[in-house]
């Protein structure tokens, strides 16, 4: 068993590859500072007081539909607070808790003590550790919503090994912070909900936020296909009519009209406005019957 066993990849922070996902999530106004602010309290207040007094677990979650940026937010986050806790060394640590759960036969549980309790530990011990749990579903899943009968008896070993060593980490270890992520918030074992210091709920983008993701992409096209900086100015109207979309989907929609045939295919600087409106279109439409 590889000593890493359930880490994806690790490396200190701050990470310049980590810069653009704190900038390029577009969020209503307040939510950046007031998840930073969460965040640095974990290694401010916590630190300095005794568990018993400030029950904190050093634990953020991040909930919401999938491609609302929840992925890319958390390793921005990540980074910003490292840059904040200047003089700190600061480890980012990213578990796959895929890979963790699939292990075969009771060895789950093994390998999921073992993250919790010696690998991250020692990942923090010359300074503080930031760990993203990413679908963190996946490793604490609903004790209460699993079927004995439909679920093998080493997910619900599993579960009880993370919650256990969640516990134990959080207790213990008052300088690493997990960032937490989730799309099915309902299917996550209650006693995660109820050990998070902050959740937060990162909604489909809002008119101002589409409208920011709109220019942000266009732009991006702009810097290689110069007349597509043009579409700019009607970032206004698209976003109207992006209503309902995800960032990931607003973003790939944009990409996709590019595609509406082969001559813009071929040129994209002949993309239309009426063709980023069709594909938002066809996309809510699609999203639509899918839900129906
Ligand atoms: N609010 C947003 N502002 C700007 N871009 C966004 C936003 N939301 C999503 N995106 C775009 O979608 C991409 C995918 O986001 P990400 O993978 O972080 O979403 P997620 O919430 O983790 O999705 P999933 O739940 O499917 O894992 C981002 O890299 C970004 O380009
Ligand atoms: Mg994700």
């Amino acid at each position: 068993m590889s000593n890493l066993e359930g880490i994806a990849r690790h490396f200190n922070l701050p990470h310049a590859e980590f810069d653009p996902a704190w900038d390029s999530i577009m969020l209503a106004k307040g939510t950046r500072e007031r998840l930073l602010a969460q965040s640095l309290l974990s290694f401010t207040v916590r630190q300095k007081l005794p568990f018993e007094a400030a029950p904190m677990h050093g634990l953020i979650l991040l909930t919401g539909a999938p491609g609302t940026g929840k992925t890319t937010l958390a390793r921005g986050l990540a980074n910003q607070v490292a840059k904040h806790l200047k003089g700190t060394k600061c480890k980012y640590v990213e578990v796959d808790p895929h890979a963790l759960m699939s292990s075969a036969h009771g060895r789950s549980q093994q390998a999921v003590a073992k993250l919790f309790e010696h690998t991250i530990p020692e990942m923090a011990m010359d300074g503080a550790a930031i760990v993203l749990l990413d679908e963190v579903e996946t490793l604490a899943v609903s004790r209460h919503q699993l079927s004995l009968d439909a679920n093998p008896i080493d997910v619900h070993r599993a579960t009880d090994a993370a919650l256990a060593g969640l516990d134990r980490l959080t207790r213990e270890h008052r300088n690493v912070l997990l960032i937490a992520t989730t799309n099915f918030p309902k299917a996550l074992d209650s006693a995660v909900l109820s050990r998070a210091d902050h959740i937060e709920e990162i909604g489909l983008p809002n008119l101002l936020a589409r409208r920011e993701i709109i220019a942000d992409t266009l732009k991006a096209i702009g810097k290689v296909w110069t007349k597509v900086s043009d579409l700019e100015a009607q970032a206004d109207r698209l976003a109207k009519v992006a209503d309902g979309l995800d960032g990931r989907r607003i973003r790939k929609e944009i990409f996709s009209a590019i595609g509406s045939d082969i001559e813009t295919a071929k040129d994209p600087n002949r993309l239309t406005v009426t063709q980023i409106e069709a594909a938002f279109k066809h996309s809510l439409k699609l999203q639509k019957e899918m839900a129906a």
